[in-house]
């Protein structure tokens, strides 16, 4: 073997360790998440491997083991002659908060869980079709309700939407709006909260989204102007709409065309279609900076696959530049694509009419 194959042997080689110390990372910082040890630890404050398993009633030999790992991978301090793990202020913030900027609860359960159906994602790479919603377990569900907490709590309704008069005046004076693919209902109820004087339609395939959706109505006090309702894309628009809106949706659909002209049938004359979708270059490959191996990953473990599942076209989670959009709006008959600017890793925001 040559020096220089060996060096570059020897770096690929760092490389895979750092890999490697990624995904053990993800995998103890999911467990911490579901079993509720980050959340003892910010309550109680530092303590030993048996103080967190008494409190939780857990096996202390696992609590050691995890303690140890989670504190090897940057997550927890260990302090050596106390024998006491604790998180540091920035920890809380991050694996602890829930709906803050800066919480990432959501997206641990979601790469964890997502990453389960495994045997299944194999067969689909052989036989075809994917996996499909039930085949994952309640957690990635779990996982997407967190996230879209924190994006609709603490980007949309404090930061996005203030960039778009059109939208929030009608909102401030009261209209229907219409979200589709609402999952568990975040994206209306953070807006029923910021504008209650209108009215919040949300649907989505999933029923028990839907259920979710409706129990996050009632525990944030807005169910009185939040109605969720089961619909399928493919079954066309289900009404009329000042507003209409697409969060995180059409790239998931199995065909995203016909999604779009059943959202633009729901629009009223003069109404609006506000669409987030993920970010993205016009070549794939093209696609670059810190979220694209997430953007490919969440793609061929849940977006492409669960379209593929039912007989889609599977877009994928960068299948929607702005070129896309243009020509599915344009199919559809909108006349205006207006792209806002929100300076977000993951998604973008278009303003349509
Ligand atoms: C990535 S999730 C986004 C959920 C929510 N809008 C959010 O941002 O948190 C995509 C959602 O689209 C829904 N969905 C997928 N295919 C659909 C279809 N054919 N008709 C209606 N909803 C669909 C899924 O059930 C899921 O809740």
């Amino acid at each position: 073997m040559s020096t220089q194959l060996e060096n570059e042997t020897q770096e690929l080689l760092g490389k895979v360790v750092q890999d490697f110390t990624g995904a053990i990372a993800t995998r103890m910082c999911a467990i911490g998440i579901d079993l509720g040890l980050f959340v003892d630890l910010a309550e109680y404050g530092a303590s030993t491997s048996q103080e967190i398993a008494e409190r939780k009633s857990y096996q202390e030999r696992y609590v050691r083991e995890w303690v140890y790992g989670t504190h090897k991978v940057g997550y927890l301090n260990f302090d050596k002659e106390t024998r006491k793990a604790s998180l540091s202020k920035a920890a809380i913030n991050v694996l602890v908060s829930k709906g803050e900027k800066f919480s990432q609860q959501g997206a641990f359960k979601l790469i964890n869980n997502m990453m389960l159906p495994y045997d299944e994602l194999l067969s689909s790479f052989k036989e075809g079709g994917g996996v499909n919603f039930e085949d994952y377990r309640s957690g990635l569900w779990e996982g997407l309700d967190l996230t879209g907490c924190t994006r609709y709590r603490s980007f949309l309704v404090t930061d996005w939407t203030d960039k778009i008069p059109e939208i929030t005046k009608k909102l401030e004076k009261g209209v229907a709006f219409a979200d589709f693919g609402c999952g568990t209902g975040r994206s209306s109820i953070e807006l029923a909260k910021k504008y209650p004087n209108s009215k919040y339609f949300g649907f989505d395939v999933f029923p028990p989204n839907i259920e979710k959706a409706r129990k996050n109505s009632i525990e944030r006090g807005v169910s009185d102007i939040c109605h969720f309702q089961v619909w399928d894309a493919k079954s066309g628009a289900p009404g009329k709409f000042d507003i209409v809106a697409a969060f995180d949706l059409i790239h998931d659909l199995p065909h995203p065309g016909e999604g779009i002209q059943a959202i633009k049938n729901a629009m009223k004359e003069d109404g609006l279609f506000l669409l987030m979708d993920i970010k993205c270059t016009e070549d794939p490959i093209d696609n670059e900076g810190p979220m694209t191996a997430f953007k490919f990953g969440a793609s061929l473990h849940f977006c492409m696959t669960t379209s593929l599942a039912n007989n889609g076209e599977g877009m994928g989670t960068v299948g929607l530049p702005k070129s896309k959009v243009e020509e599915l709006c344009a199919a559809a008959g909108f006349k205006n694509v207006k792209e806002i600017e929100i300076n977000h890793p993951l998604n973008s925001l278009f303003v349509i009419q």
